[in-house]
């Protein structure tokens, strides 16, 4: 390992040494490049929506495109044939495997909110109508909120964000000492429920929060991350945040896990941040054998990417924070 890291940060190869170099991290990172892949075509649903799992996924991603045709400036009667029709057969495939559940609700209400579109623009001939009305009576719509669309005005957002300046965001830091005081289950339990806004590939929202608390385990966990030297031992509560691989699909998807978990993550930071408690992103710049063992300390579901770990803890009266300068704002946007 350190022999790895030596050879990463030599300041300015000759040329020589950059050859040298590839040949010794080509094979290493082809290999590191294989697990992933072999990770994805073993879990994800590429070849297939064998799991629960794995097709519940595929229907939220094409319910989602209903809501989304309804949630335009002006959607069109009777829009959608060819995704309506593989929706139904998705859903026809869940119920044979798995019979009526909750999850249901959410697609049957985007269909009963995809008829009442096309019945108020006077259009009783949208396509797919006899499944899709078979479909809604076997499922029952008994909680129509949970799919479709919903109204929102702008003084409603006005009301809601008045109070949050940039402040909010800019006040937010990597916090690396923490007080004695115990994190809550209730401030875990909000700050997810925050993160779990975050906006996701088809609103597939597949991201998870192992908690980890006894001091022991954490301690163990972070022994073994090595990131945390100086300050481990006082973190509180110590969370990994994963993404399933199941929920995504084709090459084309090969890195959208990564994205999502980011996004997610970055909302559970704010949403800690929201609550006055202090956290820390702990880095997952792991290579595949790390993750392997890994995988032996901490029991995260097989098709589970680990994204990052958080370490978080109570904000003490005063502390010191690294500045961390950012970037000169020219530097950041471009106009093209
Ligand atoms: C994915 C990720 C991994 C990180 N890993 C570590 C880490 O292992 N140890 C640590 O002390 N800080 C870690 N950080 C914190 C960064 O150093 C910090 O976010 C950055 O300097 C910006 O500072 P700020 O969070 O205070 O704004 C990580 C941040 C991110 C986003």
């Amino acid at each position: 390992m350190k022999h790895i890291y030596l050879l990463g940060s030599e300041l300015n190869p000759t040329p020589l040494r950059v050859f040298i170099k590839s040949l010794k991290q080509v094979p290493y990172l082809a290999s590191n490049y294989l697990y992933d892949m072999r990770r994805y075509l073993k879990h994800s649903s590429t070849l297939g929506y064998g799991s629960k799992n794995k097709l519940r996924a595929r229907i939220i991603a094409i319910y989602h495109n209903v809501e989304k045709g309804l949630s335009l400036p002006a959607p069109r009667p009777g829009f959608g044939e060819s995704n309506l029709s593989y929706l139904l057969s998705a859903m026809d495939l869940y119920l044979s495997r798995h019979g009526v559940d909750e999850f249901l609700q959410a697609p049957a209400s985007a269909l009963s909110a995809y008829v009442g579109f096309n019945r108020a623009a006077g259009n009783e001939n949208f396509p797919e109508r006899d499944r899709i009305l078979k479909t809604i009576e076997r499922i029952g719509v008994a909680s129509p909120e949970c799919g479709g669309t919903v109204l929102v005005t702008k003084a409603q957002i006005g009301v809601a964000t008045q109070n949050v300046g940039a402040e909010f965001f800019t006040s937010r830091y990597s916090v690396r000492q923490y007080s004695d005081e115990d994190v809550s289950e209730e401030d875990i339990v909000e700050a997810v429920r925050i993160a779990q806004k975050s906006p996701s590939v088809c609103n597939r929202q597949t991201c998870r929060v192992y908690v980890i608390h006894p001091k022991d385990q954490i301690k163990r966990v972070l022994d073994f991350h090595g990131g945390t030297r100086g300050f481990g031992e006082h973190v509180n509560k110590l969370l990994v945040v994963t993404n399933k691989l199941s929920s995504f699909w084709g090459a084309s998807e090969r890195n959208q896990c990564w994205i999502d978990g980011g996004l997610f993550a970055m909302s559970l930071l704010l949403g800690f941040h929201s609550r006055g408690l202090g956290a820390c992103s702990l880095n997952w710049s792991k290579d595949s054998n790390v993750d392997r063992e890994f995988r032996k300390i901490v029991e995260i579901e097989e098709d589970e990417a680990i994204i990052m770990l958080i370490a978080v803890g109570h904000i003490p009266e005063t502390l010191n924070v690294a500045v961390s300068q950012r970037r000169p704002i020219e530097e950041v946007i471009c106009c093209c």
